[in-house]
C-alpha cells in the first residue's frame, strides 16, 4: 500500500513537473529583453543618437521591402576609413582602436560579421516592414527607444496579441477620421 502511495505520489510529482516545464517553454517564447552580446559592441546610442544618423541609413529596405536588413561593412567604412577611435581617448589619430581594428579586418577579408538576431518572428507569420514604415508607423513604436540604447534589445514580445491591438486601434483611428481600416486582422493576412 505504502510503496504504491509513494510511486503514485513521485509519477504526480514528475508529470507536474513536466507540464511545468512544458508552461516554461512556452514562457520563453517571449523574448522580449533579449539583449545579446554582437561581435563587436556597435553602438546605436552612438551612431543614431549622438551621432543623429536616420534609421534607413543603415536599414536601407526597410521602406521597401519586407526586411529592414543589417547594413553590409561598406556602410560602416563610409566613416570609418578615416574614423579610427573615439575623440578624447589616448589613442593617437592614426591608431585604430582594438574594435575599428577588428572592423576592418573582417571587411578586407569579406567575411563580414556573423551579427546575432535579435528580433523572429515564427517561420508561420508574415510581416512586411514596408506597409508599416510607409504608413508612418515609427520604428520605436515596435522597437522600442534604439537610438538611446548601447545594445539593442527586444522591446516588444511580439506577440500576436500585441499586432491585433495596434491594428485594431489604428482601424478605430482610421474610422474615427472617416477612412476605412487598412490594418488587417483576418487570419490569412498574416498567416500563410
Ligand atoms: C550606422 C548604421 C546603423 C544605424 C544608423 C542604425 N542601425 Fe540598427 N543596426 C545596425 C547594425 C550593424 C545592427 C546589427 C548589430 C546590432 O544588433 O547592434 C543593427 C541592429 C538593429 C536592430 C536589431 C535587429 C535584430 O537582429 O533583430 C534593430 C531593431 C535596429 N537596428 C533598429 C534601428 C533603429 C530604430 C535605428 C534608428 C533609431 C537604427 N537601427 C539605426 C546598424 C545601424
Ligand atoms: C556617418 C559616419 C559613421 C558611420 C556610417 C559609422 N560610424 Fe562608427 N563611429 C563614427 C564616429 C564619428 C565615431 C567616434 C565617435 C567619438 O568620437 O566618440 C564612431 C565610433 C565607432 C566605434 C567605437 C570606436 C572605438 O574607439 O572603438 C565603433 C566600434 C563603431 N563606430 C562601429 C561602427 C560600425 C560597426 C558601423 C557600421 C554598422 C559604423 N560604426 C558606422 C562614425 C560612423
Ligand atoms: C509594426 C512593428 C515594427 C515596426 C514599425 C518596425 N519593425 Fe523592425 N521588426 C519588427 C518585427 C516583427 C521584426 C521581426 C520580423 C521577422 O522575424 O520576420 C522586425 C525585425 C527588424 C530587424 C531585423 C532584421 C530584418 O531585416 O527584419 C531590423 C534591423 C529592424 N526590424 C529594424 C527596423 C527599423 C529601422 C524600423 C523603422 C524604419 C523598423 N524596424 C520598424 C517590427 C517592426
Ligand atoms: C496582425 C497579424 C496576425 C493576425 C491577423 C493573426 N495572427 Fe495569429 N499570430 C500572429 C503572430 C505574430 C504569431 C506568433 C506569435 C505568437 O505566437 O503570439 C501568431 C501565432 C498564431 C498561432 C500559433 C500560436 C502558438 O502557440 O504557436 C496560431 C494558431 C494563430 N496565430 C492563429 C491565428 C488565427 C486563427 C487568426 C485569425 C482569427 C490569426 N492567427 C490572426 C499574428 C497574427
Ligand atoms: C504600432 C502599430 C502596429 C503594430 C504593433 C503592428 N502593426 Fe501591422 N499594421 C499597422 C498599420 C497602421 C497597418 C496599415 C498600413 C497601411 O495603411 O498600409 C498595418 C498593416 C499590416 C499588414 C498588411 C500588409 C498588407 O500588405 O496588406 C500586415 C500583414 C501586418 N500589418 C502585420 C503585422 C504583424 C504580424 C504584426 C506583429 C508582429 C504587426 N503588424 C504589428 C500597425 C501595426
Amino acid at each position: 500500500m505504502r510503496t504504491v502511495a509513494i510511486t503514485g505520489a513521485v509519477a504526480f510529482g514528475a508529470s507536474l513537473m513536466i507540464f511545468a516545464l512544458s508552461l516554461d517553454t512556452r514562457l520563453l517564447g517571449d523574448q522580449s529583453g533579449y539583449k545579446p552580446a554582437q561581435p563587436i559592441p556597435y553602438s546605436h546610442a552612438l551612431h543614431a543618437g549622438e551621432l543623429k544618423l536616420d534609421c534607413l541609413f543603415c536599414h536601407t529596405s526597410a521602406e521597401n521591402s519586407r526586411h529592414a536588413g543589417i547594413p553590409p561593412l561598406s556602410t560602416c567604412m563610409k566613416c570609418h576609413e578615416t574614423v579610427l577611435n573615439r575623440a578624447g581617448t589616448s589613442m593617437g589619430k592614426s591608431d585604430p582602436s582594438p574594435d575599428i581594428q577588428k572592423l576592418r579586418e573582417a571587411y578586407a577579408s569579406g567575411r563580414g560579421f556573423e551579427w546575432v538576431r535579435i528580433h523572429r518572428l515564427p517561420a508561420h507569420v508574415t510581416f512586411p516592414h514596408s506597409r508599416h514604415v510607409r504608413a508612418g508607423v515609427a520604428c520605436q513604436s515596435c522597437h522600442g527607444e534604439v537610438q538611446g540604447m548601447e545594445r539593442v534589445e527586444q522591446a516588444m514580445a511580439l506577440t500576436m496579441g500585441e499586432c491585433l491591438a495596434c491594428h485594431r486601434t489604428e482601424n478605430q483611428k482610421q474610422q474615427l477620421a472617416g477612412k476605412p481600416a487598412q490594418a488587417p486582422t483576418d487570419c490569412s493576412a498574416c498567416h500563410h
